[in-house]
């Protein structure tokens, strides 16, 4: 990728910058475009899925009899980035910073306030409800809990074969074939597509969920947090089937979570989220060894160490505060509320995300110089 170089290496910083005036600004803000475009070009082959400046507000109303819009909850609020075939990109951020929301949009679960997504070469959000039943099969989610995300009332044979029934895959004796062979796919037993499931624990169920996300062989799919619910031994083997299941059908996921120690060892890059923006995206290794933005900084400061000189070495810092609220976000950038290092510009301008050097994408003014 192209990018402007940085000062340094891992644990150098860029220089902090005391004021930004508008012309330089503008010129600046130029200039990313320009290395973003060609980051895109470069980059080969063609993403597979490309998000453009997608927003979601969601209106807040008041009144009884005649409701009006007073405010909006702005979700999610201008995010860009890129997922490449055969790639897990993690998508991580505290709870409420618009990462479901996110996924549902691009479900078009909801429909999104504006922003561009193409999905495989098409223009997603332009498919009508028809056009999009056709295709939707391309893009499957798994939900966060695996309990309340199965139809208690269906078994799990009823479960996995309706997606296939409806899309007129298969019927009859070879859907039965194909239900057994997705629970055998996943590490359960063919003979389980008989039972109900609060039958299963919850793992065997995140199992299920993730059959049938597969059923409909299906080019990305987005795990909302799918392994949250579960226990720390049961997370690693579930993680440890999409790992497989990648390698094994060139599956591309989008993987959300709230900390950065579940996604490290299955992304190939990873997106920060906060406040409903990205504030760092970069392939695995820069972000985890050299994190930039002092939001990124925090999350991962409370990650475990396993390697206890690791652990001495690395501070662990407290986030003052509470996340703000979407409804009225801070101006300039979002974090500085909370940021040890804000300054005057923080709260003024908003940060543009700047190629700091291979693709490593940050929004701080401070850390990422333009
Ligand atoms: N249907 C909705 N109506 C209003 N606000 C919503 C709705 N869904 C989500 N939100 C709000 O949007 C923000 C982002 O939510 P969400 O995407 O679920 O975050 P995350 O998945 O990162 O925890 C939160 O403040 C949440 O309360
Ligand atoms: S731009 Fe944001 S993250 Fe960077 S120093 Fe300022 S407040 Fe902190
Ligand atoms: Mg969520």
């Amino acid at each position: 990728m192209v990018g402007v170089s940085r000062q340094g290496q891992a644990g150098a910083r860029a220089p902090a910058r005391a004021h930004v005036q508008p012309d330089t600004r503008a010129q600046a803000e130029a200039a990313v475009q320009a290395r973003t475009q060609a980051a895109v070009e470069v980059r080969k082959p063609a993403p597979l899925l490309v998000v453009k400046d997608l927003v979601k507000h969601y209106p807040v109303t008041q009144g009884i009899l005649r409701r009006r819009q007073v405010a909006s909850v702005r979700a999610v609020d201008g995010i860009s980035f890129e997922v490449y075939q055969g790639e897990t990109l993690g998508l991580v951020g505290e709870s409420g910073c618009g990462k479901s929301t996110t996924g549902r949009v691009l479900m078009r679960l909801e429909e999104p306030t504006s922003g561009k997504v193409w999905f495989d070469g098409t223009d997603w959000f332009s498919l009508s409800q028809r056009e999009l039943r056709a295709r939707r099969r391309e893009m499957q989610i798994v939900f966060q809990d695996p309990f309340s995300s199965l139809n208690p009332r269906m078994t799990v044979g009823q479960i996995l074969g309706e997606p296939m029934y409806m899309h007129g895959i298969a019927r009859g004796a070879e859907l039965q074939r194909r239900i057994e062979h997705l629970l055998e796919v996943v590490g359960l037993d063919r003979s389980h597509g008989r039972r109900y499931p609060h039958e299963f624990s919850g793992g065997q169920r995140q199992r299920i969920g993730v059959a049938r996300a597969l059923a409909l062989n299906p080019k990305l799919i987005i795990l909302d947090e799918p392994v949250s619910a579960l226990d720390v031994s049961v997370q690693a083997q579930v993680i440890n089937l999409l790992t497989d299941l990648q390698r094994e059908f060139g599956l591309t996921y989008v993987f959300i979570a709230h900390d950065l120690a579940v996604v490290r060892h299955i992304s190939d890059r990873v997106a920060v989220m906060y406040l409903g923006k990205i504030v760092e995206m970069a392939d695995k290794t820069s972000l985890y060894s050299n994190p930039l933005h002092p939001y990124t900084e925090a999350l991962l400061s409370a990650v475990p160490i396993p390697n206890p000189r690791g652990r001495a070495e690395r501070r662990r810092i407290i986030l003052e505060g509470d996340v703000p609220s979407p409804v009225a976000p801070p101006s300039g950038c979002r974090f500085h509320t909370r940021c040890p290092l804000a300054r005057d510009v923080c709260k003024k301008e908003t940060p543009p995300m700047v190629d700091v050097g291979g693709g490593h994408l940050c929004a701080c003014w401070v850390r990422a110089d333009v």
